[in-house]
Order: C-alpha cells, then structure tokens, then sequence
C-alpha cells in the first residue's frame, strides 16, 4: 500500500470510534483569533504612496508582509534623505527590528528579489541583515525569465492583432499567475525539495511555451544553473508560510503590518478589467496570501493621492488630457517606478475611491500628496458619474461605458501657499481643512493621515 494508503489507521479508527478519547460531553474550547493584522492598502491605479505609510507603520511593527503581486510593483520610501525603491521586499523591512515575510499568494523572481535587496543596500543601512530577516512562504510560485519574455511577446501580439496592449510591467506576471491557474506553475516548495525534478518540470513547462510561442528564447540550462545557485542561499529564509503565519498570529502578542501592492482598480476582479493586473489586490488577496482567517484581519488602511494617476492603458474618467494634468504630472513627478513611464494624471475621483471602500472595508484613510495641490487656484472633486444623462450609484463593470461616463464635479477653492512644511491638521490653510474634510465626509471614512511631502516626517497624523 502506498504512503498515503487508503485505509484509515488503526489509531484514528479507535479513536473516531471513542469521540477522540475525552469524555463525550466535553468540546473543545472556541479557539481564539490571535492577533489582529493591520493592513495597507491602495484604493486607486497605484503609486498612491502604500510605501511610505508602510515604512511609516513599520516603526512600531514586527513584521511586515506581502501578500500578493510580484515585482510590477514599486513603492519608494525616503528615509534620512535616501530614495529606496521596492518591488518584492516589503518596505518594512527597513525598519532593522521587523521581519519581512513573502506570502504564498506573492510570486517571485528570484534574481529580482536579490537585486532589488543587493541594490537597496548599496543605498543606506536601512536593509543591514536583511538575509537573516526575510522570510519566504515554500508556497509561493515562482517567475522565470521566460515568464518575463513571454509576457513581452503577449503584449507586442495584443498590439499586433487587437491594435493596442495591455501596457503591463512586463514582469512575467501574466503568464506566472496564467501557469498557476493552469497547475503547471513551479512553487518555491518544488526547488528547494529535489533539484532534478524540478529541472524537468521546468523543462516541460519551458518546452510548453516554447510550443506556444516559437519565436520565444529561453537560455534553459542557464536560467537552471542561476536558479540551483540560489538553492543554497534562500534555503535558510523559506518555512512553511501558514504554519509560520499561524505563529505569528498566536505567538506573543506581535504587530504584524501587511503592504498590499498594485491597487483595488488594478484588482483581477475588481479593477478595471482586462486593464489590470493577475491578482486580487483587495482585502480577500491578504487572507488567501498569506493562509491567515478574515477574523484576523484588523484595521485596514486605504492609501488614497488626492489626485488620480494610473499607469498604462484603460479607462480613466476624471483624466486632465489639459495644462491641469501636466502640471500635476511635473509637480507631482508622476513617473512609474518599475517601468519609468509617465503617469496619466486627473483629478481625485471619489466614486471610485467609494467603490474601493465597499470592497475593502476601510476602517481609515491615508491621504497622500496633498503638497502638490499647493498651486492650484481651484480644484475639482470627481463626486458622481453620468451615463446617458443618469447618475449612476454604481461604478461600471464595462469599460466601454466607463470610458462614456461623464464625471460630475465640485469645485473647491485652493489654498495656494506652501503645505510642506504643516505637521499638524491645524498648521494646514483653512481651504487644505475643507478639502481634507469633503473627502472624509464624502467617502464616508476618517482621515488619518495626510502627506505633504516625501519624508516619513511629513506625514500629519490626525488621531
Ligand atoms: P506606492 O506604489 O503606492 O508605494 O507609491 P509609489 O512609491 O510608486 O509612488 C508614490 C510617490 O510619491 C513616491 O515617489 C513617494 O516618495 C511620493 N510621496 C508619497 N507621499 C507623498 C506626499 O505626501 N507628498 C509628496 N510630495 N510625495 C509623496
Ligand atoms: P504599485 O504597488 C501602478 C499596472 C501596469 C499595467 C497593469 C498590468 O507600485 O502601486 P502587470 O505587469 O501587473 O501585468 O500590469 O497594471 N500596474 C501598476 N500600476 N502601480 C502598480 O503597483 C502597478 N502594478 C501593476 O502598469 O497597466
Ligand atoms: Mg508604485
């Protein structure tokens, strides 16, 4: 019989048998929750400043996680004037007393991930130990170079046969999340437990894109020997990543931080689709990412720039194709972090930062970069849409009809004096109040934060 063998053992037999050996009366107690999670999240396309709250969070964490996504995202943190950039690595972890934990739902390419921390470290101290203090879920899939080409190659056929792409990262992200789906992914588990295994899966799904797209190339026997070196070297950071989650969350009382990367309109379900990216970027992505029950789920901050940018291609209502929409591109230095490209630029749209609240449940707002508004003279407050002439309460699944929605506006005064320099609500001009104001009424959840500059510094907390 084999292993798993079909026949109960004898042990379990008697033991179903007898109620499990306690008295038949007897329950066990309701477990308890454990600690709660505090979560990090954007309520936007991205880039609305996740980092920076994350770092500023992570003072007063232990750990920091990641729960989904891959290096498509890019979140930069200024501390003691040094610009670091993340992609894979949870922004916590320069805080040197937080452990940074990948989750299973996060898929990772392993020579981005030791380039990204290799890079950092050449910046500041802010990722002194970092080896010893990243810890990577066994369950986490793994991206290779070909995912990476592929996804290039999908994007030039989109172009080619539909006239226009995606405009992803070209991370691989696509195609990884694609091969999980399908079940012939390659998880972190697989390439630690028996090299030559894994090297003919690896083979077999290489040769499986290869069949797809002939014109791929892939460095086989290369990428496997990259790939075996890194063997030794992650193999002290991976566990079991629920078992490790389930600690964390019933050891010692810990403060546990999770960094949501991409966005709630970059979500598979929920964003703008097919203009989006592979994973669930809202707050259901934090408990399958990380193998953690909704009950430990806390607050939930929403990360929200109070203005609209996105990345890339698709539908954007409150976009300034205008003089506006430049000057907040320039002033805001609206320019992607993973790709280098130039981000569209509008107004804030709060039917979409609503949408992103009934999804995610925000207990708070962060506002972000209310310092680049310092020059306007009026500013607009996307606050309902119009589709052929009737006001919508929802926000469009089809993207045909939100590219026709016609935004409804209201018009704030501006404050137009220098913010950068307030640290307390009431530092802010009376108008920056009102605006600050509008939103939390009109979205319906308190602000907590609000950013006027860079630094961790200048982030006014409210309560
Ligand atoms: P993330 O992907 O959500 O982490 O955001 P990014 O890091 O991609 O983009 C946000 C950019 O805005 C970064 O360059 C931050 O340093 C910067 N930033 C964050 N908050 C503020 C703020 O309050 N004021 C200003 N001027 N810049 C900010
Ligand atoms: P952070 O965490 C902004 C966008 C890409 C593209 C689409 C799909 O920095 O906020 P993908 O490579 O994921 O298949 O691309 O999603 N996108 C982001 N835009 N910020 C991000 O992350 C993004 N992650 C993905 O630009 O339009
Ligand atoms: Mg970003």
């Amino acid at each position: 019989m084999s292993k798993s063998g079909c026949q109960e053992p004898a042990a379990t037999q008697a033991a179903s048998r007898t109620g499990g050996g306690g008295s038949p009366t007897q329950r066990a107690p309701i477990p308890s929750v454990g600690n709660r999670v505090t979560v990090v999240l954007g309520a936007q396309w991205g880039d609305e400043g996740k980092g920076k709250v994350v770092d500023l969070l992570a003072q007063d964490a232990d750990m920091v996680c990641r729960c989904q996504g891959g290096n498509n995202a890019g979140h930069t943190v200024v501390v003691d004037s040094v610009e670091y950039d993340f992609h894979l690595l949870p922004s916590g972890i320069i805080n040197p007393k937080v452990t940074a934990f990948i989750g299973n739902g996060v898929v990772i390419h392993l020579p981005g991930l030791f380039d990204e921390a290799e890079m950092n470290e050449r910046k500041g101290n802010g990722l002194k130990g970092w080896e010893k203090r990243l810890i990577i879920s066994d369950r986490a899939h793994i991206v290779f170079d070909f995912h990476q080409a592929v996804d290039d190659i999908q994007e030039q056929q989109r172009q080619d046969q539909a006239g226009k792409n995606l405009g992803t990262t070209k991370k691989g992200i696509g195609p990884v999340y694609s091969a999980k789906a399908a079940r012939s992914g390659l998880r972190i588990c697989d390439l630690l437990a028996d090299f030559t295994k894994f090297s003919e899966r690896y083979k077999v799904l290489a040769q499986q894109y290869k069949s797809t797209y002939p014109t791929l190339k892939i460095d086989k026997e290369g990428e496997l020997v990259k790939l075996k070196d890194y063997v030794e070297r992650i193999k002290p950071m991976v566990r079991d990543g629920v078992h490790y989650m389930y600690e964390a969350l019933h050891g010692p009382t810990k403060k546990i931080l999770v960094e949501g990367a991409n966005a709630a309109l970059l979500d598979i379900d929920f964003g703008t689709y097919p203009f989006v990216t592979s994973s669930n970027c809202t707050v259901g992505g934090v408990c399958t990412g990380l193998g953690m029950p909704p009950q430990n789920v806390g607050d939930v901050f929403g990360v929200v720039k109070v203005y609209t940018t996105r990345v890339g291609i698709g539908a954007f209502p409150s976009e300034q194709c205008n003089e506006i929409g430049e000057l907040l591109q320039t002033r805001g230095k609206e320019m992607g972090v993973t790709t280098g490209r130039k981000r569209r630029c509008g107004w804030l749209d709060l039917v979409l930062i609503k949408y992103a609240h009934m999804i995610n449940g925000f207990t708070a707002l962060a506002l972000t970069k209310l310092d680049i508004l310092d020059v306007f003279s009026e500013i607009k407050v996307g606050v309902a849409y119009k589709v052929d002439n009737q006001t919508i309460p929802y926000f469009p699944a089809n993207q045909e009809v939100l590219q026709r929605v016609e935004v409804q506006y209201e018009t704030l005064p501006g404050w137009k004096s220098d913010t950068s320099a307030a640290r307390s609500f009431k530092e802010l001009p009376e108008n920056a109040q009102k605006y600050v104001r509008f939103i939390e009424e009109h979205v319906g959840v308190p602000v907590k934060w609000i950013g006027v500059g860079k630094s961790r510094e200048s982030m006014i907390q409210l309560f």
